[in-house]
């Protein structure tokens, strides 16, 4: 890597160039020469910054970018590639030789330590991923910094609400199995359904109205679609999207599930 931080605005042409070659000409030539052999591994190293984005690294985000499509294309086509956004490194490595562990940690990224990268790394090179990121990031704090964290595309992210609703409707069939009563099973199914509706309109689920008509919460028959692969893996129910549309409300769906469930 090359890495010449500035704002865009201040960035030349060369600048920029001199951010870009290192990674795009190295990644191209290695993929060119060794585009007709037969190899085991082509690993590339990218960076959180090229998935979050980084104020001054402009430059060092599209360079890693260019990496991880070199990837996709090579995999694509049928040759082996892998692409590694790393988070920070710790112990060695430029992070550490620079003195930029405590702006780092400011920025809310921890480092991990080699060896747990290199774990990450065997793992990741034997279930043949594409592309994967490596990091230990607050993302609470993260986000103070970069805005563009709050972009819906951010919203599967750890900690966001979304993936808290995921995580709330995991454990549901082995919370149900040992709940009794029928109102409070109708509740655990209730509270499930709201969580898993808020993962879907990607809002928080206290801002799911319970009663209101589905369609006037947002849900279009795309979602509608999402929805009920959710509810079949949730609750293990296949509902028809025109008989999910037309339970009307998240609670009109909460008495059609606790009716099949009963069964
Ligand atoms: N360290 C981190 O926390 C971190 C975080 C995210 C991503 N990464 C990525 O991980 C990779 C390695 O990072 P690192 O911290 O280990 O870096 P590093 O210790 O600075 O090592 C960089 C290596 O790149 C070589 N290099 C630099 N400029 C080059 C050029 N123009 N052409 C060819 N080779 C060049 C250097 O060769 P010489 O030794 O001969 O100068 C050195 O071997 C980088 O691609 C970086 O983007 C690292």
């Amino acid at each position: 890597m090359h890495l010449d931080d500035a704002p865009l605005a201040e960035m030349t042409a060369e600048r920029f160039a001199a951010v870009l070659a290192a990674k795009t000409r190295g990644g191209d030539v290695l993929h060119a020469i060794t585009r007709d052999r037969s190899l085991d591994f082509f690993v590339v190293y990218s960076s959180l910054a090229a998935l979050v984005g980084n104020l001054h690294q402009a430059p060092y985000a599209a360079a890693n970018l260019h990496l991880e499509s070199l990837v996709r294309a090579r995999r694509a086509s049928g040759l082996p590639g892998l692409a590694l956004a790393w988070g920070g490194i710790g112990e060695t490595g430029y992070v550490v030789r620079s003195g930029l562990t405590a702006s780092i940690a400011h920025s809310g990224l921890g480092l991990v330590p080699p060896d747990t990268a290199c774990d990450a790394l065997g793992r990741f090179l034997s279930r043949k991923a594409v592309s994967a990121a490596v990091g230990y990031v607050d993302w609470d704090r993260m986000g103070r910094i970069l805005p563009a964290l709050k972009a819906p595309r951010f919203a599967g992210r750890p900690g966001s609400a979304q993936a808290d609703s995921r995580d709330a409707t995991e454990d549901f069939r082995e919370r149900f199995a040992r709940t009794d009563g029928e109102q409070e099973r109708k509740a655990l199914i209730g509270d499930t359904l709201t969580a898993l509706t808020a993962a879907v309109l990607q809002m928080p689920p206290d801002r799911v109205d319970r009663g209101a008509h589905l369609a006037d919460l947002g849900l279009d028959s795309l979602m509608g679609v999402e929805l009920k692969a959710g509810l079949h893996r949730v609750f293990g129910c296949d509902l028809p999207v025109m008989e999910l549309m037309a339970a009307g409300s998240v609670a009109g769906l909460t008495d059609r599930l606790h009716r099949a469930l009963k069964g």
